[in-house]
């Protein structure tokens, strides 16, 4: 199989696409003939090694956490899926790069019908961050004011139709030439927040999704209610602002889940999520890194990895 391999950590350069034996997959396993790879700022975050004491990983490996493809190869035990099954998830930290990828099968759910194989890539990773904010970690309600930073991005896009699903009225920042998007997939206020102080037009909120951390996450405080929810996968919010402002304070990381991915692509089929993506060949993963990188994206790209 091809697979993109990293040798050193650094900047894009160092990725070499290179033929490797395929992966075999374990018990309760199988192997992804993958189509489509998404590609994350936690891809470009471990390949500069500034993640290699939290996450240590052996040289070479292959970037990508999220794959959708089809079942080539059961491994011992498997019955949840069956060869021919085009699937999708959050497979790992790394592996997704490539041809081929090997996953648990409680990592993987069956592509949405609404979704083509290669957007279907873009989905897990920013699908289960938005859910597992939203709902696992600030418990949004119908008509609570929810303000999302950093709405245009992989998660954010994800965050706004899941917030508008669960009935909340939707906050976004984003760059002005994103608000015609943001308004197409159900943001009710739009915030520049190149030109306007956000905290300056939005206040008593019960949620923000912080997508940005920094200062965006500090200002974040003053816009929330008492007993409102600071949630962020970025980083860590302070705990003596969060007790200043009597906020309950949350940060994780996004656990890979399968039965939430299933109930993810109904959301899809059902019309209540679209996906935006930008596709990039396998080859050139190199400038999907780069724009990525970039900070400046709309939705979510991914690497064909059919050309
Ligand atoms: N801990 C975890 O498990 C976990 C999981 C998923 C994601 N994350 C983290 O969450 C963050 C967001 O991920 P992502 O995949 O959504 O990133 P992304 O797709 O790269 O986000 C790009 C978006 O960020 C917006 N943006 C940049 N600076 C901004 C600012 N100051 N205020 C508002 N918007 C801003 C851009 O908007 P404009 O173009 O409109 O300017 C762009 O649409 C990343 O840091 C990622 O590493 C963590």
């Amino acid at each position: 199989m091809k697979a993109i391999r990293v040798y050193e950590y650094g900047n894009a350069d160092v990725l070499r696409l290179e033929d490797v034996a395929d992966p075999v997959a374990g018990a309760g396993e199988v192997l992804i003939d993958v189509a489509s790879a998404g590609v994350n700022p936690i891809d470009w975050k471990i390949l500069s090694g500034a993640m290699k004491a939290f996450i240590p990983l052996p040289l070479p490996f292959t970037p990508g956490v999220e794959v959708a493809g089809t079942v080539i190869a059961l491994g011992q035990g498997v019955t949840e899926f069956k060869i021919g099954d085009e699937v999708f998830g959050f497979i790992n930290i790394v592996g997704g790069y490539a041809t081929k990828a090997v996953a648990a099968v409680s990592k993987l759910a069956i592509k949405p019908k609404a979704l083509s194989v290669l957007q279907t890539g873009a989905v897990p990773a920013a699908a289960l961050t938005a859910w597992q904010a939203l709902t696992e970690h600030a418990g949004v309600q119908r008509r609570q004011k929810v303000l999302i930073h950093a709405a245009a991005g992989g998660v954010g896009s994800m965050a706004v139709q899941i917030a508008k699903y669960l009935g909340a009225e939707v906050y976004a920042t984003a760059s002005a030439h994103n608000h015609a998007y943001l308004k197409g997939l159900g943001a009710d206020y739009l915030i520049d927040y190149t030109t306007q102080a956000f905290e300056e037009q939005v206040s008593e909120v019960d949620v923000v999704l912080d997508l940005v951390g920094g200062d965006t996450q500090t200002r974040s405080f003053k816009v929330l209610k008492r007993n409102g929810v600071l949630v962020s996968p970025v980083s860590q919010p302070n705990m003596s602002l969060a007790n200043d402002y009597g906020v309950t304070p949350a940060n994780f990381a996004t656990r890979s889940d399968g039965r939430q991915l299933s109930l993810i692509a109904e959301l899809f089929d059902k019309g209540h999520l679209t996906v935006d993506v930008e596709a990039y060949a396998l080859s050139d993963a190199k400038a999907a890194i780069e724009k990525s990188q970039g900070r400046h994206l709309r939705g979510r790209l991914v690497l064909d990895a059919t050309q």
